[in-house]
């Protein structure tokens, strides 16, 4: 059996004994890297600087609840808008491998431009097991590159920490209730974001549309839950296909693109079933999409495919 307490107290130590000066944390406000700030700053006060980049690929007022979460933790944070530089980054990138790359890549720059202005060495990362499992460590083949693990240049100049690179999804859940972060229960989301819930080209344009899209699931999915219809699924959200379909809007021919709603049970991630979602629920959800977002969306699909074949995420 896991124990928490046994865990923080054994790598609070621990990281005492690795950080000798100042670190800095990128924080997006989710379980793992959320996790690992509290951990690290429990180890070494403000000698830990969270930042929490803006990449442009973030959801529907993610920016302005983390920003308000850090303030009432009283962390010690600088918030980073970095969507332009991304965006340049992304332009004709449709490979999801390169895409993963070029994000990691992108984030290493950023942390290494802060950690040079505020004199840090260490960056502490929330990777966890499954993150370098799925990249593949010489062994196992590359499933996807994890932005925090794959995704690293090779000639980043920060010395990197990683308080959880033992752990699993459910266990960084019982870390995270056990140090009382409020992020606990919240879904996975994964660092290169709405990013690769865009499939094709990422630009302000295809970013735009799946995180509105994005939103209206998990709104509805949400409010379903909370009125006892359905119990809400272990992640849950849109992905942007990379199609256009014919559609009718009145009676005029309409040439739509299409999204697909992805829905799935899980422990911790390694393997995923799709989520039973009442119909009604399915249906409310394709109705606000299509008559919310009618100039660009005709067409709204479920995914009924396991984990595996099929990987959570689609990239
Ligand atoms: P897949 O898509 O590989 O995802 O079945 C398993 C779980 O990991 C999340 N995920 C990521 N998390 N960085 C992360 O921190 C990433 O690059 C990344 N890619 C996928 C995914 O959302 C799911 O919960």
């Amino acid at each position: 059996m896991f124990d928490a307490e046994a865990f923080v107290n054994e790598k609070v130590e621990e990281i005492k004994g690795a950080i000798d000066g100042k670190a800095i944390i990128a924080c997006s406000g989710g379980v793992d890297s959320t996790v690992a700030a509290a951990l690290v700053s429990r180890a070494i006060g403000d000698r830990l600087l969270t930042i929490y980049v803006n990449n442009g690929f973030m959801r529907k007022g993610e920016t302005e609840a983390v920003e308000a979460m850090f303030k009432r933790v009283g962390m010690n944070y600088r918030l980073i808008d970095a969507s332009d530089e991304f965006f340049d980054a992304m332009k004709g990138v449709i490979d999801p491998e390169k895409k993963r790359k070029v994000i990691g890549e992108r984030f290493i720059r950023v942390f290494e431009r802060v950690a040079r202005e505020y004199g840090a060495k260490y960056l502490v990362q929330g990777t966890i097991a499954p993150d370098w499992i799925e990249s593949g460590d010489g062994v196992r083949d590359t499933i996807k590159s994890h932005h925090n693990v794959g995704g690293l240049p090779k000639d980043m100049d920060l010395i990197l920490v990683e308080p959880l690179r033992d752990l699993y999804k459910d266990e960084v859940r019982k870390v995270a209730r056990y140090l009382g972060v409020e992020v606990a229960e919240r879904q996975p989301f994964p660092g290169p974001a709405l990013a690769v819930r865009v499939i094709g080209e990422v630009n302000r344009e295809s970013v735009a549309i799946v995180r509105e899209a994005c939103a209206i699931v998990e709104e509805e999915m949400e409010k379903a839950a909370a009125a006892g219809k359905m119990t809400l699924p272990w992640q849950y959200f849109a992905v942007l296909l990379p199609c256009q379909t014919v559609g009718v809007q009145g009676d005029v021919r309409a040439y739509g693109r299409t999204i697909a709603v992805r829905a799935v049970e899980s422990v911790d991630g390694m393997s995923a079933s799709y989520s039973k979602v009442p119909h009604e629920v399915l249906e409310r959800i394709s109705v606000r999409i299509t008559n919310e977002m009618k100039s660009d969306v005709n067409r709204v699909v479920y995914d009924i495919t396991n984990k595996p074949p099929a990987t959570i995420e689609y990239e």
